[in-house]
């Protein structure tokens, strides 16, 4: 197996250390740098398969090994992915550095936020290619815009496609319509979907970001799960007297973003317990690594890259946890759960519990979640679901 490599350019020794730590288990070679010049000789040593560069080095720019990297390929790093830390991040250097890098990490970070970082930009990483596990980004041309899919959904169900404009270029996305397949009646909830959509049209960050997320007609899991999780989420929060336009917004950029990290691998996105994809054999250790990682992997995706609302990060990063602390990545309960994430959880399990029984019933749903189901919020959140004719 190839040895993976990274190199850490900071010039706090007690940082390097530290990062050093959080990727020991990632990444064989791990060269460390405290200085330009040492991270310079580093990079015409060897290809790396990825940078990790404090952009603030005291007495020196960390944009200028970038630059060096890029101009003289050096070692063959030329497109080897960078992920920027700086402790001086704001709007400016989003906008300035946004679209220049594989990530960029505002200090102080947490560890779970460096590890997904890197896994997303290793893997979104053209030289990755050949591990189908990690390729989490896929550069393949879209499928033709203007050719017409075949309807990959069953029968009497409806398929709107909304057109994105993003450089010039034509995307397509199919939206399934979650009034007609989805267990809440929401009035208007159409109409608003299609109004957060033009938003997303209409912001070129956003549309980008939106890029990311495939379907395809083999495999309608994606958008299918994602027109579900709108309406529940949308539906539970409604029925809790949650339900401004602020707050549905949350969770149609919740349910269309979260599992953003796995780019077209719904197979990655569909386990629910740690010990599911612990436990499959079929897994690389790093596709089990992604899989645990993901929520914190998409938080960081959609991180200095957009409007998005603070909140719609929490979601996001929790989506997978659960109520009795048995969920991942962190593991923690319901006390420390946030009410809208509380909400989008149990969305996401009646989601995934609709694609999986053809034939379910509210009944068997509740039967199978409620001892699990601790704390005010998740409760509520359940006994609206409870009330679903
Ligand atoms: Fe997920
Ligand atoms: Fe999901």
């Amino acid at each position: 197996m190839k040895q993976k490599s990274i190199l850490v350019i900071d010039d706090e020794v007690l940082l390097l250390d530290l990062v050093e730590e959080c990727l020991v288990d990632d990444f064989q070679i791990i060269v460390k740098a405290n200085t330009v010049d040492m991270a310079k000789d580093a990079l015409f040593e060897r290809q790396f398969d990825c940078v990790l560069i404090d952009i603030d080095i005291s007495g020196s720019n960390g944009a200028e090994i970038v630059k060096m990297m890029k101009e003289y390929n050096p070692g063959d790093n030329a497109e080897t992915p960078v992920i920027i830390m700086s402790g001086l991040i704001n709007e400016d250097f989003k906008e300035k550095f946004r679209d220049k890098f594989a990530g960029i990490l505002a200090k102080p970070f947490k560890p779970g936020d460096l590890q997904a970082q890197v896994l997303v930009a290793v893997g979104s990483s053209k030289r990755s290619k050949s591990n189908s596990d990690l390729n989490l980004i896929s550069d393949e041309p879209e499928t033709p815009a203007h050719k017409e899919r075949e309807n990959p959904l069953p029968e009497g169900d409806e398929v709107r496609k909304v057109e994105i404009e993003f450089n010039n270029e034509k995307v397509f996305l199919d939206v399934f319509n979650p009034a007609v397949t989805a267990p809440f009646k929401i009035q208007d909830l159409d109409r608003k979907v299609t109004k957060f959509l033009d938003k997303v049209q209409r912001n070129p960050k956003l549309s980008e970001l939106f890029k990311k997320l495939k379907a395809t007609k083999d495999d309608p899991y994606l958008m299918t799960h994602i027109g579900l999780l709108i309406n529940i989420s949308t539906g539970i929060a409604t029925q809790m007297d949650w339900g401004s336009e602020q707050t549905l917004e949350k969770f149609i950029y919740a349910s269309y973003l979260h599992d953003i990290s796995l780019g077209d691998s719904s197979k990655l996105a569909q386990y629910k317990t740690k010990a599911e994809f612990e436990s499959d054999d079929s897994l690389s250790q790093d596709a089990k690594k992604l899989v645990n990682l993901h929520p914190l992997a998409s938080k960081t995706l959609i991180e200095h890259k957009n409007d998005i609302p603070q909140d719609v990060h929490t979601i996001i990063e929790q989506h997978h946890e659960m109520p009795d602390g048995s969920g991942f990545p962190a593991g923690i309960d319901n006390k420390r759960i946030t009410p809208l994430a509380s909400i989008f959880i149990v969305s996401h399990l009646l989601a995934d519990y609709i694609i999986e029984n053809e034939k379910w019933k509210v009944e068997n749903f509740v039967k199978k979640y409620r001892s699990k189901m601790k704390g005010p919020h998740f409760r509520k959140a359940l006994k609206c679901v409870e009330g679903i004719k």
